[in-house]
């Protein structure tokens, strides 16, 4: 996958970004979500930004970024920015062999651990979920894994994101064929129901997951969060730069109950980031454990 896949190469946009505009509206967007914009990449905001100025009948960046900041509009418009900055590609099962490492280790233990304290309750939180296929195919597992036993257990999947475009159609839970190019045959029969060409989720499966809108920027509303036993946070944090990754990660640390797993994207490494968690080496993947 590249970097910023909607605009990964220069083409050539209706609108003229100045280097002042572009560190105007580079710094703002880093402050309002820790997205990081490298200085090589003003066409990417020349690219993605030309139709909002377009919409909003505005001639320059300078005059885009006085809207952002003072309009009425401005929350909305922001959701906007969100929506267009964002890479918000993801599929079902996508990275299968980190996914039987979590159905096969991490669930396991963790179903272990729960039933050994007589307490029937699992949290698991997919941080930066896209459009739901990541935390539909955890409720996949778990049905998997635990069969009809399901019914005796609380299990809540929070999945949340920035952008509301993406929530509201991990909401519908309605899929292309593409999206499920790397599921099972026999899993896609049993957990989705055809309807011309489109595939949807079944209700046992979305039962499970419950969608909001969260900033990773927003330290105290991850605070507000339910613990998690497991966190999911993959292909999310390429997007940061190492402070902003460090803030997001301790935030995962503290969310996390105590022994709670943390599973990342392939391309995504912990390595000068953090090293409060001990990272547990499995075939094709690695888990980053809290241990206390
Ligand atoms: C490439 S997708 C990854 C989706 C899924 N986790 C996967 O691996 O298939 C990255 C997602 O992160 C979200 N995102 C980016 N910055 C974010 C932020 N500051 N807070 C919350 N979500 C963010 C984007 O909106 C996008 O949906």
């Amino acid at each position: 996958m590249s970097l910023f896949a909607k605009a990964a190469t220069p083409q050539l946009s209706s609108f003229k970004i100045t280097k002042e505009e572009f560190l105007q509206l580079r710094d703002f967007i880093y402050s309002q979500c820790g997205i990081y914009i490298a200085e090589n990449r003003m066409y990417l905001i020349e690219n993605r930004l030309s139709n909002r100025l377009k919409e909003l009948n505005l001639k320059t960046f300078g005059e885009y970024y006085h809207y952002l900041r003072y309009d009425m509009n401005r929350r909305k418009e922001l959701n906007r920015l969100f929506e267009v900055m964002t890479t918000n590609e993801t599929s079902f099962y996508r990275n299968p062999p980190q996914l039987k490492v979590f159905q096969e280790k991490v669930l396991t233990a963790v179903i272990a651990e729960q039933r050994a304290k007589n307490d029937k309750k699992i949290r698991i939180w997919s941080a930066g979920c896209s459009t739901g296929d990541e935390p539909y195919t955890i409720g996949i597992i778990l049905h998997e894994v635990l069969r009809s036993e399901i019914l005796q257990w609380n299990i809540k999947i929070s999945a949340t994101d920035l952008s509301e475009a993406v929530l509201l159609s991990a909401r519908r839970g309605c899929y292309s064929e593409y999206a499920l190019r790397t599921t099972p045959r026999d899993i896609v029969s049993r957990y989705f129901t055809k309807s011309g060409a489109q595939f949807m989720v079944c209700d046992k499966v979305k039962r499970l997951v419950s969608f909001s809108q969260l900033n990773l920027s927003d330290m105290l509303a991850i605070k507000r969060l339910d613990r998690s036993h497991i966190i999911f946070c993959r292909n999310v944090i390429i997007y940061f730069d190492d402070e902003m990754k460090k803030q997001v990660i301790s935030s995962f640390y503290d969310n996390l109950l105590p022994g709670g797993y943390l599973l990342i994207g392939h391309s995504e490494s912990l390595h000068n980031i953090s090293k409060a968690f001990q990272p547990q080496h499995h075939t094709g993947t690695i888990v980053y454990r809290r241990m206390s």
